[in-house]
């Protein structure tokens, strides 16, 4: 996730890359023998129509929670509507943006599981923006006025942003086909969604399961913790080896330094990655684990942007790791440096690692900025943090998790090996929450992430009919799904489809390639049984429709 405006990246979807994810571990190997066999260029797409919709800006007036009536009763909710391959009758497939715009999305309308839905099925693309990001702001006269305050982040919650979908599918007129009443239930709807709208999905699913026929949660992050150490465990499985262990062996002799309170060898330590400047040594060690990635913010590519789409994602994961065991002597000599700190033990790949940092990461500080202000790899400028104008999601997201998901707060594993140094702790992060949402007059951040609010819904526990949850095996996100190693197995059936693409990363099933054949076989195998379970599931609508009124 952002913070820093100029620096810094969103985790749970790469936005940068238009959205996610990557290339597994065999797909690399292939697209590295042969680049141009994978490469498939994306089709110009003219800039999609946007259209808007008037959504109710709190859909619970009743509730204590949300304290004095909004200023205005409605806000413009922008969507998407591809109809390209509708033919009248047919279903509606509604893709929530999550954290990230309506149109960050559009080329989802023309690849990727819910095009390819569209055209088995005859069915219109529908993709809705989230409250709070692109341009669908509740409060519409926060864009001049104090922006997105801690009291305009008021009407942001899962619970508003789930009735957000069930009622716009209740409601909406489709332009060019406003003499069809497309409209749930009298249609079938089925929504999809990646990560956090993946989470959205499967809570839409248990709450507004008499409104929305169907839904794909795909990586749904449906548990939320406070710190979330398990997003290393895949990288640790599943990254080269080697590359793990050394990160992990400097991870522990430094946290020896810093539980020894070593000083003078924890500033050379920091000379040596070029970032001596840096005062807070928690500041540091997040800053030398910014290729690995984090569960909240960024500003390079990680093991998240791995990903199957030639299209999307990045695999500077990989050129990182390649850097760090490279057998290229010239940065050898460092490996010995401190080694008089640590009873004569070598850093093994220390001089790798460090160069890759100076070299990638340090020069993302904009020339002549301090190297520990906000700007660049402080975190400490509470001012900095407290800035409301961000309307970039960032802040929304930040504002989510600080409220109720949790899934900004990192934790480095305790007890078992660690890519991230074990300093950091939730209380480095927490602090984010306080500077960045200072008391309103009606609404306040709470002391610690609310999780019952996200959790209440049925956590890793969670499942409904004609709810989909597919999941990947490679996926940081993993422990936060239902495939989580802590959750609990059920049958997959096309009522229930439980599936777990097992070299999968987050969300891969969202991609997809204009000539689906060269999609690789283990997404097209996916994408096959999401067509086969959502035809059963239309197959049945009628009855559905017709146990409803009855
Ligand atoms: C709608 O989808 C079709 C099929 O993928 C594509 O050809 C067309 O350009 C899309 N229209 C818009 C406005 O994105
Ligand atoms: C209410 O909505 C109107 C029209 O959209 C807008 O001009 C006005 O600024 C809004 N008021 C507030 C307090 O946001
Ligand atoms: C080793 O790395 C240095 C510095 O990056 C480079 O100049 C040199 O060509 C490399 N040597 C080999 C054998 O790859
Ligand atoms: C380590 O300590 C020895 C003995 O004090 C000294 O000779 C050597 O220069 C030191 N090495 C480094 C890298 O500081
Ligand atoms: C903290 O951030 C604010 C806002 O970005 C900036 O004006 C101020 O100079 C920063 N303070 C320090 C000490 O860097
Ligand atoms: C689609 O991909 C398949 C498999 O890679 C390839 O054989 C075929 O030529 C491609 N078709 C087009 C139209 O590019």
């Amino acid at each position: 996730m952002r913070i820093r405006p100029t620096l810094v990246l969103l985790a749970l979807v790469g936005l940068v890359f238009g959205d996610d994810l990557s290339r597994s571990l065999l797909q690399r190997k292939l697209v590295t023998e042969d680049p141009k066999g994978l490469r498939v260029v994306s089709r110009q797409v003219g800039a999609p129509s946007s259209n808007t919709f008037n959504q109710i800006t709190n859909h619970f007036p009743n509730d204590p929670f949300y304290g004095p009536p909004p200023a205005n009763e409605t806000f413009l909710q922008n969507y998407i509507v591809n109809d390209t391959f509708y033919k009248a009758g047919g279903p509606i497939f509604l893709l929530d943006s999550g954290e990230t715009s309506a149109r960050g999305r559009s080329r989802f309308l023309l690849t990727g599981i819910v095009a390819e839905l569209a055209q088995a099925t005859n069915g219109m693309g529908i993709i809705l923006e989230h409250r709070y990001y692109g341009t669908s702001f509740p409060e519409p006269g926060l864009v001049s006025g104090e922006g997105l305050s801690t009291d305009n982040l008021r009407w942001l919650t899962t619970d508003q942003s789930i009735a957000d979908i069930a009622y716009f599918a209740q409601h909406v007129s489709i332009p060019s086909h406003e003499d069809e009443d497309l409209t749930a239930p009298g249609r079938p709807w089925i929504i999809y969604g990646g990560s956090l709208a993946g989470a959205e999905v499967a809570f839409t699913m248990r709450e507004y399961g008499d409104v929305i026929y169907g839904g794909i949660s795909s990586s749904g992050t449906v548990q939320a913790f406070k710190g979330y150490p398990q997003w290393y465990y895949t990288i640790q499985e599943n990254a080269p080896q080697d590359c793990v262990r050394s990160i992990e062996d400097i991870v522990d002799k430094m946290d020896l330094l810093i539980n020894t309170k070593n000083t003078p060898a924890l500033t050379e330590l920091k000379s040596i990655f070029g970032l001596k400047a840096l005062q807070d040594i928690r500041d540091f060690a997040l800053t030398i684990a910014f290729p690995i990635g984090n569960p909240m913010f960024y500003p390079t590519s990680t093991w998240q942007e791995l990903n199957w789409d030639p299209n999307a994602g990045s695999d500077d994961f990989f050129v990182f790791c390649d850097a760090v065991t490279s057998t290229n002597s010239t940065f050898s000599a460092v490996d010995s440096q401190l080694s008089n700190y640590t009873g004569g033990a070598i850093w093994k790949n220390l001089g790798n690692y460090a160069n890759y940092i100076k070299t990638n990461v340090v020069p993302l500080c904009p020339p002549g900025a301090d190297l520990d202000s906000n700007e660049c790899f402080g975190t400490h400028n509470a001012t900095a943090f407290a800035n409301p104008f961000d309307f970039s999601g960032n802040r929304a997201y930040l504002y989510q998790s600080c409220l109720e998901s949790g899934q900004w707060s990192q934790g480095a594993p305790l007890g078992r090996r660690s890519l991230l140094s074990r300093s950091i702790q939730t209380d480095y992060t927490q602090r984010w929450c306080e500077w960045s949402f200072p008391d309103g007059q009606f609404n306040t951040i709470p002391a610690s992430p609310i999780l019952e609010r996200w959790n209440k819904f049925g956590a890793l526990k969670l499942q409904a009919d004609r709810l989909a949850q597919v999941d990947g095996g490679i996926d940081p996100w993993q422990y936060a799904c239902v495939h989580s190693p802590d959750g609990f197995k059920r049958p997959n059936t096309l009522l229930r489809p439980y599936y777990e693409i097992k070299k999968g990363g987050h969300h891969w099933d969202e991609n997809g390639l204009l000539n689906i054949t060269a999609e690789p076989d283990f997404i097209q195998s996916i994408h096959k049984y999401e067509i086969k379970f959502v035809k059963s599931w239309l197959a049945d609508f009628p009855k559905w429709r017709a146990g409803l009124s009855s």
